[in-house]
């Protein structure tokens, strides 16, 4: 098969929406990272996008729709603090574990009764799955072995010759995930952290348990280098080039992703400055860490970062990527 990037015409959104409806595959842009989409009452379909991703198949998917009223479509007993949710963050980088309604199939949620929903907040993204008129699973369009992708470049290399077609909607705005919470108890739980920050959720419906750690890694990406994560704190460059010498006296190929801000602390050390901001080190991590892979580096050593707002979500990816090996 062919793998071609389109640039994202009406015409082109509704050519990807058929392809859709007719049980194939389509990758497109979201706020957060690109998804490669099926629709999610397709079983066939579904079961493709478990193939053409080598994803193991306990590991559930999420649901796309358009709309808020196309929630109770896929999922019900909403409780009142999932209403409220949905009202402030939807569309956005929000992803809330319900009960499954009827009509999703077992290979969307892996067996389970649950059902993870969301609304991506891209043009994109919610005229092809309302041109589609039906839900749509919306799984980061990498390969299992791969980060999630936040260019159309990224899928085309993990995805080419797989699907017929890519959306081209630039550069992932967020660059990490959605944040994934559980409303199926109260309090609510955290699954993964994400787009959406736990401090904006708390504001809305009080307090949430957050259960993130490494040890509960969602089975994703772990990049082929080695990753260690700093914490964050006064003279954590200091330790940083401190490990960073050790490793490449031993012959270990070293990276150090940074804040711009931080680069000149690392003098002629092999530095990824990842930008200015919080916001530009989780909008450019995964672009790294390919960059990392490319290159063929043994050992990323990753900067921490203050664990408030994106801080936090960074810190979560972090960690687990890192097999939980903070330095
Ligand atoms: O931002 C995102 O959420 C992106 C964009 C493309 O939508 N998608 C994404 O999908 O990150 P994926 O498949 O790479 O990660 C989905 C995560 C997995 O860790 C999966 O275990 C979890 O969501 N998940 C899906 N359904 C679930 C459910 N019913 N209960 C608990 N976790 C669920
Ligand atoms: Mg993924």
């Amino acid at each position: 098969m062919n793998t071609r990037i389109l640039q994202p015409t009406s015409a082109n959104i509704l050519r990807c929406a058929t392809r859709l409806g007719r049980g194939e595959l389509v990758a497109f842009p979201t706020e957060t990272v690109y998804a490669l989409g099926a629709v999610a009452t397709d079983e066939a379909a579904v079961k493709k996008v478990y193939e053409v991703k080598g994803r193991q198949s306990d590991k559930p998917l999420i649901v796309a729709v358009a709309k808020k009223s196309d929630i109770s479509g896929i999922a019900k007993n909403v409780p009142e603090k999932a209403k409220m949710l949905i009202d402030k963050f939807m569309p956005g980088a929000l992803t809330l574990v319900l009960d499954k309604a009827d009509c999703v199939p077992d290979a969307v949620t892996a067996g389970g009764s649950s059902v993870a929903v969301r609304i991506p907040d891209n043009p994109i993204a919610l005229k092809l799955i309302a041109f589609t008129g039906k839900p749509v699973v919306v799984p980061s369009a990498n390969t299992s072995d791969k980060p999630s992708p936040t260019l159309a470049s990224h899928v085309l290399d993990d995805l080419d010759g797989k699907i017929e077609y890519i959306l081209d909607g630039g550069a992932s705005e967020i660059g990490i995930e959605s944040t994934i919470i559980d409303m199926r108890t109260d309090p609510p739980v955290v699954l993964r952290g994400g787009g959406v920050t736990v401090e904006s959720i708390e504001r809305e419906i009080g307090p949430i348990i957050s259960r993130t750690g490494a040890e509960r890694s969602d089975g994703g990406y772990m990049p082929t280098a080695d990753i260690l994560f700093s914490a964050y704190y006064d003279g954590m460059a200091q330790n940083i080039c401190k490990r960073a010498d050790e490793l490449s006296q031993n012959g270990n190929r070293v990276v150090i992703l940074c804040l711009d801000g931080n680069a000149d602390k690392y003098g002629e050390r092999k530095v990824y400055a990842v930008g200015k901001t919080y916001s530009d080190y989780a909008h450019n991590l995964f672009a790294y860490l390919r960059r990392a892979d490319a290159e063929h580096i043994d050992t990323v050593i990753a900067e921490g970062v203050e664990s408030d707002g994106i801080g936090s979500s960074l810190i979560n990816r972090l960690i687990k990527m890192s097999g939980g090996q903070i330095i």
